[in-house]
């Protein structure tokens, strides 16, 4: 029996998608995806068939040359609309004709004005968690996985990508296409499209990055060591099965730091810094070759077999690279990042735990930190417990058992059961799969860094401001910790003088910045705020501007400048982030 996924209207009961066709062509005047998918199913099916889908306009069902019935239901705010055909017959393949909406939840339109090299349009995809419904109707739940190819056409002399094999492309006189094939199966969360002015350097022999050609060299630099992370990655997890690893850099507006589309991880500029130093996020989607694409959560309540085991993944392959000591003060940062977010962000305790319930829920609202630090800390302590030789047997047995397919929470501890019985005698596995809250038997978390920046911090609440000389060999992550730990106001005159300290009036790291930001927002350093607006047009990765947007709405004097600042970012904003700016108003009563 399928399980049901509160996030799908799709009846898995009914049949699978097994594989689709696809042809895309791409319209920037118009900000329409016009699209022919032509579907096959595992099995013949009859009667009828559920897909969803999200402000699609569809034209026409059809299966050779008979037209096939079909209705839309009403739209839920969280799920959009049941496309249900109906009378089918026998019937193991169809053809939908259809048109995105210009305001596709999954698709970011962006003028050339806001590209690097402002000469020509960009468009790119973002489908996890439910997105993919806005592009296409699909069973869209992690549940079930099928293989495509396509064929996109765009304008000349624009490129299209996708997190796919590219097999080939035609030129004529106005257009280009482009032909993709995807051989391994995937989720619907995993499809994704990007066309605009790219070119490609390769890095190694099965790495390279995708860029703007105004960022193309320095990117390449940045990442010019995942091969050499690809390479230890398979040692620790097993054959890579994508064939290749290419980088995709997105424009600064991308909402997440990076998203593991296959193939293809699409990542935020923000990581080119030109010093290597800022590339755990490529680890991370990296490690979700392996945890989450090749071995993906059966629903978005189980989210944390994808995220907590990528985090584990992730400090597995930064453990090689970069050794512990970036492993135990870059767990301190995540631990703290969660307990604030338990604290001040999550409205309801059930949400802190990993195996979340999210009937009638947004998988974003039940979608935190949680997953990835809780989770990591739950999969760490198993090792512990059993040692890593043991653990390391376990982890390529995992994969390769669940290889191409999805599990619940509820199969993981079965399978660990029969592989690691030993670990249900030294881990309370009960409690920190299921039980709310943080708990006490996480492993201690030991960091030079840490207590050098926590002494000072202490001298700080008694009054002994640091010297450049205590702070002058902290790396960006001690001071963000000391940022983070000041007490919730300082003077404006501290403010002034750890921006100096810090030299925070150069650095353009927006981790970094925003830490500071919040600060100053909290203590009413009014002078602050044009570069507090900076911040918002130089990123839009959620994860930096959400804290400083919260921060915002809890203070008096910024309240009022909430939704101007908004309303001002807005266009620049993909259309998710929109919404959760959205969402956050509402919830503050703005
Ligand atoms: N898959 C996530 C991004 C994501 C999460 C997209 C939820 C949509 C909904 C990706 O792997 C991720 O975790 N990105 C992190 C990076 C990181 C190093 C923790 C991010 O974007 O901050
Ligand atoms: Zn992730």
């Amino acid at each position: 029996m399928p399980v049901k996924d509160p996030h799908s209207y799709a009846d898995l009961s009914q049949g699978l998608i097994k594989h689709i066709d696809f042809e895309i062509s791409v319209d920037f005047e118009t900000r329409i995806l016009a699209i022919r998918a032509e579907y096959i199913l595992v099995e013949p099916v009859s009667g009828a068939f559920y897909l969803d889908t999200r402000d699609l306009d569809i034209e026409r069902v059809y299966s050779g040359d008979t037209e096939l019935e079909w209705t839309l239901s009403e739209s839920n705010e969280n799920l959009g609309q049941r496309l249900q055909l109906q009378n089918l017959e026998k019937i193991q393949g169809f053809t939908i004709d259809l048109r995105t909406s210009p305001a596709a939840e999954a698709l970011q339109w962006m003028t050339p004005q806001q590209t690097l090299g402002g000469e020509h349009p960009f468009l790119y995809s973002q489908c996890q968690a439910i997105s993919a419904r806005s592009i296409f109707p699909c069973q869209d739940t992690p549940a079930v996985r099928f293989t495509y190819a396509a064929s996109v056409t765009v304008s000349k002399p624009l490129t299209a990508m996708m997190a796919a094999e590219a097999v080939g492309s035609q030129q004529d006189e106005n257009a280009n296409t482009f032909q993709f094939k995807m051989p391994q199966p995937i989720p619907s969360y995993l499809f994704a499209l990007v066309v605009g002015n790219l070119a490609f350097q390769e890095m190694g022999p099965r790495t390279g990055v995708y860029a703007e050609p105004e960022q193309l060299e320095a990117a390449a630099y940045e990442f010019a060591e995942n091969e050499e992370k690809l390479v230890e990655a398979e040692k620790l997890f097993g054959p890579y099965k994508w064939d290749r690893y290419d980088l995709l850099i997105l424009p600064p507006s991308f909402p997440y730091g990076g998203m593991e589309n296959p193939r293809l991880t699409f990542l935020t500029p923000m990581s080119i810094r030109g010093n290597r130093l800022h590339t755990d996020i490529v680890s991370h989607e990296l490690a979700h070759a392996w945890t989450g694409n090749l071995v993906t959560n059966a629903t978005w309540e189980h989210a944390w077999l994808n995220e907590g085991w990528t985090t584990y993944a992730e400090k597995r392959i930064s453990e090689v690279l970069y050794g512990q000591d970036h492993i135990q003060i870059t767990n301190y940062i995540a631990r703290v990042s969660m307990f604030d977010v338990m604290e001040h962000v999550i409205t309801d305790p059930k949400f802190t735990c990993l195996r979340t319930h999210l009937e009638g829920v947004s998988p974003d609202e039940g979608f935190t930190l949680v997953s990835y630090t809780k989770g990591y800390t739950f999969l760490a302590l198993v090792e512990q417990a059993v040692g890593r030789e043991a653990f390391d047997v376990f982890i390529q047995k995992y994969i390769n058992a669940f290889a191409f397919q999805s599990l619940t929470t509820e199969e993981f501890i079965d399978f660990m059961r029969a592989e690691l019985p030993s670990v249900f005698d030294l881990v309370n596995v009960q409690e920190w799969l299921y039980e709310p809250g943080f708990p006490e038997s996480a492993p201690e978390i030991q960091s030079r860094q840490v207590d050098e920046v926590e002494a000072v911090s202490d001298n700080y609440r008694q009054d002994t401001l640091p010297t450049k000389e205590i702070v002058k060999d902290w790396d960006w992550l001690q001071k963000l910790i000391f940022l983070r730990t000041l007490p919730a106001t300082i003077s404006i005159e501290d403010c002034r003088y750890f921006e100096d300290l810090f030299a925070l009036d150069e650095d353009t790291y927006p981790p970094l910045l925003r830490e500071f930001y919040k600060v100053c927002i909290r203590s009413g350093y009014e002078q602050i705020y044009p570069q507090v607006k900076a911040l918002f047009s130089a990123t839009g990765r959620l994860a930096v501007i959400m804290p400083v947007f919260r921060t915002m709405l809890a203070t008096e004097w910024t309240q009022a400048l909430a939704r101007p600042l908004f309303e001002e970012m807005r266009e620049g904003y993909h259309p998710h982030t929109v919404a959760v700016f959205e969402r956050f108003l509402k919830d503050a009563g703005m």
